[in-house]
């Protein structure tokens, strides 16, 4: 179904903290996302995520919240909110929230009142043991940086359970208070005009059992229920959900079309940097190939990066360690035994050409693509800052102090802006990118409104194509509107691909790297550059109707 607007969006995450200061106290905030709603218009993406925006201590970015109904004051008010989403809305731009409900803050009242009385009413909303947990090191998501998955609590005189950090205990979802709870959340959000979430951590909400319980059990109801209670509230809402689980357990997520609408492919992007590191596509042709078709209301989104490391934990021992070896070789870029915490455009070396590669690739495999903030104009790392943070700098905007983000003094700034060298903000701005049409910004300014005239490849289906390079990765898509393919060359050697086998007589370039030859229409003479590709419109020959936007009249 072609109106379905998630398998035609492109969607951009974005933390407000550290995209635009407005009223000069260092922090990000939402009237400065409103001064820059028009700069995300043009750049073609049709909706925003936002990293948690609720009152927190901020120990884990935000994922550690202290009131599920409100706005962290540091970034504005819940007017400031509406207006935001009114502005957004102007634009046509679509948003969506992190959900975060796997746990909340030790802060949180719910949590302050649980711990200090067993007869509290939020007592059973989180998890408790009066006795030590036989293995209190098990399951942990940090390695390296987090102790235990039970804390003993001085003053419940008991241990609780978390599965990220001690300072976000787990809450109860076998009790029915906190599924209603959540459920009340969800609504108010969708009341003020969200368009859906991102749902945090969702195997550990299902998890019925702890880690090291023998036989795992997970509850699946809780995402029938959450999906009722979305669609109910807003017919078009999405959850967008956080599940890095095994292949043969992805079905039971997305379920018949009534659970969850949309999953991030993390298999697939961890295929995806072994076949950059290799510059072989055949990781990625296996991943698509063993990907389990999915129902029709069901998407996949893509991402390169996100705002977490590169979690490369789904890998084997070898593979994990060639990407290790070509894009965090330095034991420091490296976290929690599994993962790389960098930027694109750093690991690529700062290629364009790599990097263009990169982002036609991510937008021709099958799903909806999903672009961190400041990927669009290559930003980079630092790894002085601890953990994810590396990851996490201030947006660049010009060769301004801060990089124009913040007025404050520098050095006040929420997060350090990123300043000299090949990727701080004198050199690597949008306003500088924005002057000259060879920037990776002007690129993706053009690839990005190109990609959605082409609705085959969010929606259509998938087949890859040998065209007689294993460097090179060829699907063809086919949709109600007509069918594509799509060619990116991962290595850095130009070839010529052979894709007779799908030739229908007619064909026309839509977006490449370069401007080749006119295309011949048997395919059977395809020219790629070293990190090159094309998107080819394939005979287009249904007999009324429109045709589609990139077929030349
Ligand atoms: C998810 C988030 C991550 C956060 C964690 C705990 O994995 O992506 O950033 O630290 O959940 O909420
Ligand atoms: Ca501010």
């Amino acid at each position: 179904m072609n109106e379905r607007w998630y398998k035609q969006a492109v969607i951009y995450s974005l933390d407000v903290e550290t995209f635009q200061d407005a009223n000069g106290d260092g922090i990000g905030d939402l009237p400065g996302l409103i001064s820059r709603l028009d700069y995300l218009s043009r750049l073609g993406v049709t909706c925003l995520w936002l990293n948690p925006i609720h009152p927190t201590p901020n120990r884990d970015d935000g994922y550690d919240i202290t009131d599920f109904y409100g706005i962290d004051p540091n970034i504005g008010s819940l007017g400031d909110f509406a207006e935001f989403l009114h502005q957004a809305d102007n634009r046509g731009l679509r948003v969506i929230i992190d959900l975060v409900v796997n746990h909340t803050s030790d802060e949180h009242p719910w949590f302050q009142s649980a711990r200090s009385d067993p007869r509290s009413p939020y007592h059973d909303w989180y998890v408790w043991s009066k006795d030590e947990p036989p293995d209190r090191r098990q399951g942990m998501v940090f390695p390296g940086h987090q102790k235990e998955t039970w804390t003993f609590d001085e003053e419940a005189q008991a241990w609780y359970y978390h599965r990220f950090y001690d300072f976000q205990p787990d809450l109860n979802f076998a009790n029915p208070e906190v599924r209603a709870e959540i459920h009340k959340v969800v609504a108010f959000w969708l009341r003020l005009g969200v368009a859906g979430f991102r749902m945090d951590a969702a195997p550990f909400i299902l998890e019925l059992t702890r880690p090291g319980e023998p036989e795992p059990q997970q509850d699946f109801s809780i995402l029938d229920d959450l999906h009722a209670i979305t669609t109910w509230r807003r017919g078009d809402a999405v959850t967008l959900a956080e599940a890095n689980v095994e292949k043969d357990e992805l079905l039971e997520y997305f379920g018949d079309g009534n659970r969850l609408p949309m999953m991030f492919n993390f298999l697939l992007n961890q295929r995806t940097f072994l076949a950059l590191a290799r510059a072989d596509a055949t990781p990625v042709v296996a991943a698509l190939e063993a990907s389990p078709s999915i129902a029709e209301p069901c998407q996949w989104a893509t991402f390169l990066r996100n705002h977490d490391e590169v979690d490369l934990g789904r890998l084997g021992q070898h593979e994990r360690d060639e990407v290790f070896t070509a894009f965090g070789p330095d034991p420091d870029m490296r976290l929690y035994h599994r993962g790389i915490r960098r930027r694109l455009a750093p690991m690529l070396d700062g290629d364009q050409r790599r990097l263009r590669m990169a982002y036609a690739l991510q937008c021709t495999l099958p799903g909806t693509p999903v672009i961190r903030y400041g990927d669009e104009i290559g930003m980079g790392e630092d790894l002085s800052l601890r953990e994810r943070n590396a990851i996490r700098t201030p947006m660049q905007w010009t060769d301004q102090p801060n990089g124009g983000f913040s007025s404050i003094a520098p050095k006040r700034t929420v997060r350090p802006v990123i300043t000299g060298g090949d990727y701080g903000y004198e050199k690597i701005n949008v306003l500088a990118q924005r002057g000259r049409s060879d920037s990776l910004l002007s690129f993706m300014e053009q690839m990005l409104p190109t990609l959605r005239e082409c609705p085959e490849f969010g929606s259509g289906t998938c087949e890859p194509i040998d065209v007689g390079h294993r460097s090179v990765l060829a699907l063809r898509f086919e949709a109600s509107t007509g069918s594509m393919l799509a060619l990116t060359n991962l290595a850095a050697r130009r070839c010529v691909a052979d894709a007779s086998a799908v030739s229908t007589g007619h064909a026309v370039e839509v977006f490449a790297d370069d401007d080749y030859d006119p295309i011949d229409a048997t395919l059977e003479n395809l020219t790629l550059n070293g990190y090159g590709f094309r998107w080819i419109r394939l005979g287009w020959e249904i007999p009324s109707g429109p045709p589609p936007p990139t077929w030349p009249s």
